[in-house]
């Protein structure tokens, strides 16, 4: 059955690397500026793939993989989603069929009204200029024997057919909003820093100014200080430009910062979906919670009474996803129906999304901040150093 498409609405939240948890207040905030009433950029609906492995002696046994298992969500002009999940559970591939780097085994993507899905040749062309990517390996992205000049201007050429002095006036315009210096133009990738190559990346991908921009873990493999500086510029931008970002991101901290709704993922499936001041302050999802508990807490006081979640065993194997709720092998609430019934992403009184047995009759867990969750069982929860997420 096709999960229900979630809009977006609710206010967004505080800003800065190290942002404050929104109180109370906040969250009855009225909506910000992207509201409802913005125009939707992106429309995926029941979104699957499945790719087959093969495995056992001499690879000959086939076995199915749910990559991405009936994904639906929209984004709105301007507007940040985060797509958050442990490794392995269908993010890069539900980008990867957003940009139509791969064909999807079933469902829709809308971009602007326009579904794309079986789209070719001169016709998907014209999409492309409008829905463009980066990706956290950058140096790969980055053609090594081109100059930034070049790699910014390659767009402009390919899509615009541009004069080489006009590519190269609106580079340096570009490079301007990235805040690289016109004199990086004549350098190679080599010349420069992780964080400046992922400028140059940026920088490509807006030049065009498109209506979406998928980002897939664009600063996991920057240092702390990179990220929060890469973050602040890719808001700015936003502001400028007014592109909808699809955000990616294992580290629920990188996401909430940028992002007005989160989307969380699990084997395939999003198993909550919601404003981002809600979603940090009142998961719903015990999987959310134990993401979300891994986070220090800005505020001492509440950090020291911060309670970590550490979830049982490993994320099972994409050929051997658990049956019912798949999240049941590692639920500290599991309970009989979960291993038999998959929970519907039902949409939940308040706004938001959740897909677990526990909201079935209405908010079980919904309402508690992180620091007051009720405690799974003993032998789930322990204070510990290690992330509750990959
Ligand atoms: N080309 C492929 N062939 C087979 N399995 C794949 C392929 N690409 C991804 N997968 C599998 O699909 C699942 C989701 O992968 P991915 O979308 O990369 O997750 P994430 O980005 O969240 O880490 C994983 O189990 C991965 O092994
Ligand atoms: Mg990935």
């Amino acid at each position: 059955m096709p999960e229900p498409v979630v809009s977006a609405n609710g206010s967004k939240t505080a800003q800065g690397p190290i942002a404050e948890r929104p109180g109370p207040a906040e969250l009855m905030a009225p909506a910000g500026a992207a509201t409802a009433d913005e125009k939707v950029i992106l429309q995926v609906k029941d979104l699957r793939k499945d790719f087959v492995i093969r495995s056992g002696f001499l690879n000959t046994r086939k076995l199915p993989v749910h990559a991405v298992d009936g994904v639906s969500f929209d984004i709105h002009q301007g507007e940040t989603l985060g797509l958050v999940g442990e490794s392995g559970s269908g993010k890069s591939t539900t980008a990867r069929l957003v940009l139509r780097l791969l064909p999807a085994t079933g469902g829709t993507v809308q971009l602007d009204g326009t579904d794309i899905t079986g789209l070719d040749g001169a016709a998907m062309r014209k999409q492309r200029v409008e829905m463009q990517a980066v990706f956290q390996d950058i140096t790969g992205a980055l053609n090594a024997g081109m100059t930034v000049a070049e790699i910014v201007g390659e767009p402009l050429k390919l899509h615009q057919h541009l004069s080489k002095k006009d590519r190269r006036r609106e580079s340096a315009a570009m490079l301007d909003q990235v805040g690289l210096r016109r004199d990086y133009l004549d350098r190679y990738p080599y010349e420069l820093s992780g964080g400046q190559k992922q400028r140059v990346g940026i920088a490509r991908a807006l030049v065009l100014r498109p209506k979406l921009v998928v980002l897939d873990e664009p600063v996991s493999a920057l240092d702390v200080s990179t990220q929060s500086q890469v973050i602040n510029l890719l808001e700015d931008l936003q502001d400028e430009i007014g592109s909808a970002y699809l955000f990616i991101a294992h580290n629920l901290f990188v996401v909430h910062h940028i992002s007005k709704r989160i989307a969380v993922m699990y084997l395939g499936k999003i198993v909550e979906i919601g404003d981002a001041s809600q979603v940090y302050a009142s998961p719903r999802h015990p999987y959310t919670q134990a993401l979300l508990s891994g986070i220090p807490h800005p505020n001492p006081a509440r950090e020291r009474k911060r309670q970590r979640i550490v979830l049982r065993g490993d994320v099972p194997g994409p050929s051997s996803i658990p049956g019912g709720c798949s999240f049941h092998t590692r639920c500290p609430h599991v309970m009989e129906i979960c291993r038999t019934v998959t929970p519907p992403l039902a949409e939940m009184p308040g706004g938001g999304a959740v897909a677990c047995h526990l909201h079935a009759n209405g908010p079980a867990l919904g309402g508690a901040s992180v620091n007051s969750l009720p405690l799974p069982p003993p032998d789930a929860t322990q204070p510990s150093s290690e992330s509750a997420s990959a």
